[in-house]
């Protein structure tokens, strides 16, 4: 079955990786869409034409908008008015659907789809793999999909286009919205994003007191490997003296009303911030 499918914001960092990829797939007649000068040029420079966002929208059967987020609203309503019945409207982040900023209309299905990006546990065999840490090139990754609005038979043309323009992609879990807003932003950004920095923190903290930086960097990033691996693999047990310095970090690094972060107000409030709609 050919498809039509629009990327609008084709030129910037997600478009650029989405179009590479579904470019590979024949199925697809492609259209880049793009408004900046940067964006527009790095498209041409890729061989590529841009299309005007209207021509390329009312004949795609899929649109892809690979917009900044705090966009999504306003130019979804410019683009889903021009959509035609039946077609599919994709998006890749949760945020704004989650938020009701999206323009809905009954005709259109919507579907979300968001990469999990390579898990450090998955196997890797060459270079390639090895230095694809976002996904989307060489190493494997899962996505999570969901049916924001609209008909099933069309989210799953939504969630084939979403495994080819992530791919190589293992499995697509598929969540609801809802389910996708707790895990990002709240699991990945608030917490793990969070925790990462703080663990980049503690290495530039520990070569200040003058330990030497590349034995820092290995003793960390070692022990980070190690950390992670007890705590979601169960390799083996943390020993009795390491829990012991665990529930000392937790104490004295996390409030103990942490978790309220997965409090639904907590999640209302992060996105508004996001999504700068507070004063909106
Ligand atoms: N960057 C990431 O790591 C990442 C990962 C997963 C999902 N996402 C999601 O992907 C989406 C895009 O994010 P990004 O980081 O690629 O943004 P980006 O800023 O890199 O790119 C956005 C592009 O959209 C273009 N654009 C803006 N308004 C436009 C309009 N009216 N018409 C046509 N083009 C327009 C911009 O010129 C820019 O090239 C967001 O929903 C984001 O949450 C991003």
């Amino acid at each position: 079955m050919s498809l039509t499918v629009s990327v609008i914001g084709a030129g910037g960092k997600m478009g650029t990786r989405v179009t590479n990829n579904l470019t590979k797939h024949k199925e697809y007649n492609l259209l880049f869409c793009e408004k900046s000068d940067n964006g527009i040029q790095s498209i041409q420079e890729r061989g590529f034409e841009v299309t005007d966002t209207a021509e390329a929208v009312k004949q795609s059967d899929v649109v892809i908008l690979a917009v900044p987020d705090v966009l999504l609203g306003r130019i979804s309503r410019d683009v889903v008015p021009m959509m035609k019945n039946g077609a599919v409207l994709l998006t890749l982040d949760p945020a704004a659907a989650y938020a009701n900023e999206l323009e809905l209309k009954n005709e259109i299905t919507y579907v979300v789809a968001h990469p999990c990006h390579p898990s450090v546990f998955v196997e890797k065999f060459t270079r390639e793999e090895h230095e694809d840490a976002f996904g989307g090139i060489a190493a494997k990754q899962d996505i999570v999909a969901a049916l924001f609005h609209g008909e099933e038979e069309k989210y799953s043309i939504g969630e084939q286009v979403a495994i080819d323009m992530y791919a190589p992609v293992e499995t697509c879990h598929r969540i609801t919205v809802e389910q996708m807003a707790i895990l990002e932003p709240t699991a990945a950004e608030v917490v793990a994003c969070t925790t990462a920095v703080i663990l980049k923190e503690t290495l530039d903290e520990v070569v200040k007191m003058g330990i030497p930086e590349p034995a820092a960097r290995s003793f960390l990033l070692g022990h980070i490997q190690i950390g992670l691996a007890v705590a979601f693999r169960g390799t083996n047990p943390f020993s009795d003296a390491c829990q012991i310095a665990i529930d000392y970090g937790k104490e004295k690094i996390f409030r103990s009303d942490w978790k309220d972060v997965f409090e639904k107000e907590e999640l209302d409030n992060v996105l508004k911030k996001m999504l700068q709609t507070q004063q909106a």
